[in-house]
């Protein structure tokens, strides 16, 4: 595996292999959810290329952004025994030259639910992804559904803007226990992980629900959020239903959904979600998958030699 720091080198090493490229686009403090999207964009890609860069203009909060864990070893580790052939780790300077003016802006997908909350999220988001997408020339790229409405977003700049590229969305990763996998989890204390199973808890009540023909969106979304605040520790901010496409707030599910919630756990911000389809009239609802072992994230589930043992998800 090779790691390099210019999109000219990243190009010129994509060039030497002729079949897709595939694009994993993080922030390191890889997790296992991480390493999933790097195996499938393995399974379907010739060279599979992981960006790594914490990108400042995607964070409202200074402390988040400081906090945000770094650990640019493991993470090569990690990269390398998932399967990236690349790792692309740019400096600022790079991503964001002297003088850069130009921003990346969604009118009407990005003011709700983490759009209300962290105002510019998606504007940071969306200029570092086209930079990702321009100066690296992937043929797809692969996201996490955890971040349904930056799925939907980063769908639609890559329609909107013409890129020739297909955008994987994949499974969100869960501990056993079914809290989703995020990097911000590290900093949880035994207390506030307890609660964080809020978030899960309440989607999957939401989940169970909409399974046995509850399609009416407020009643899901005040299930999840009832869960949520009558839970020690845990301040609810939303729970939405919103469209899978458009993450525009819908009152029903009668199309591709996602419920969304997001909660403060202490210091940490949390988000989640689940993804309902409906598959003949019915609602089928993807729940992610669940690890049968340890998350990398804690890092003795990482063996010495650098593989991963047990790595297995249902
Ligand atoms: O999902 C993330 O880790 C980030 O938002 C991304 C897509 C790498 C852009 O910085």
């Amino acid at each position: 595996m090779k790691v390099v720091a210019t999109f000219a080198r990243a190009r010129s090493e994509s060039s030497k292999v002729s079949g897709p490229i595939g694009l994993v686009p993080t922030m390191g403090s890889l997790h296992d959810g991480h390493l999933s999207l790097i195996e499938e964009a393995r399974r379907e890609c010739s060279h599979v290329v992981m960006s790594l860069y914490i990108n400042a203009l995607q964070f409202g909060d200074i402390e988040d952004f400081e906090r945000y864990p770094r650990d640019l070893e493991r993470d090569l580790r990690l990269a390398a025994s998932a399967g990236a052939d690349l790792v692309f780790v740019p400096e600022d300077s790079t991503m964001y030259p002297e003088g850069d003016v130009s921003r990346v802006s969604f009118k009407g997908i990005s003011e709700i639910m983490e759009g209300s909350f962290r105002p510019g999220h998606f504007e940071g988001v969306g200029t570092v992804v086209v930079k990702l997408l321009a100066g690296l020339q992937p043929d797809r790229a692969y996201f996490g559904r955890k971040d349904a409405q930056q799925l939907a977003v980063v769908r639609r700049l890559v329609r909107d803007l013409a890129f020739p590229i297909r955008i994987v969305g994949c499974p969100t990763v869960r501990e056993k226990d079914g809290l989703a996998l995020s990097s911000r989890n590290l900093r949880l204390d035994p207390k506030c992980r307890e609660s964080a199973l809020a978030l899960s808890r309440g989607l999957f009540e939401a989940a169970d629900l909409a399974e046995s023909g509850e399609i009416d969106g407020p009643i899901l979304e005040r299930t999840a959020m009832n869960v949520m605040a009558d839970t020690l520790g845990v301040e609810p901010e939303y729970a939405t239903l919103a469209d899978q496409i458009n993450a525009v707030r819908i009152s029903h599910v009668d199309r591709p959904a996602f419920l969304a919630v997001a909660a403060r756990i202490g210091r940490v911000r949390l988000i989640d979600n689940i993804h309902l389809e409906l598959v003949e009239r019915s609602v089928v609802v993807d729940r992610g998958l669940r690890l049968s072992h340890k998350s990398v994230l804690y890092d003795d589930a990482m063996q010495q030699d650098g593989s991963l043992e047990n790595r297995r998800v249902s």
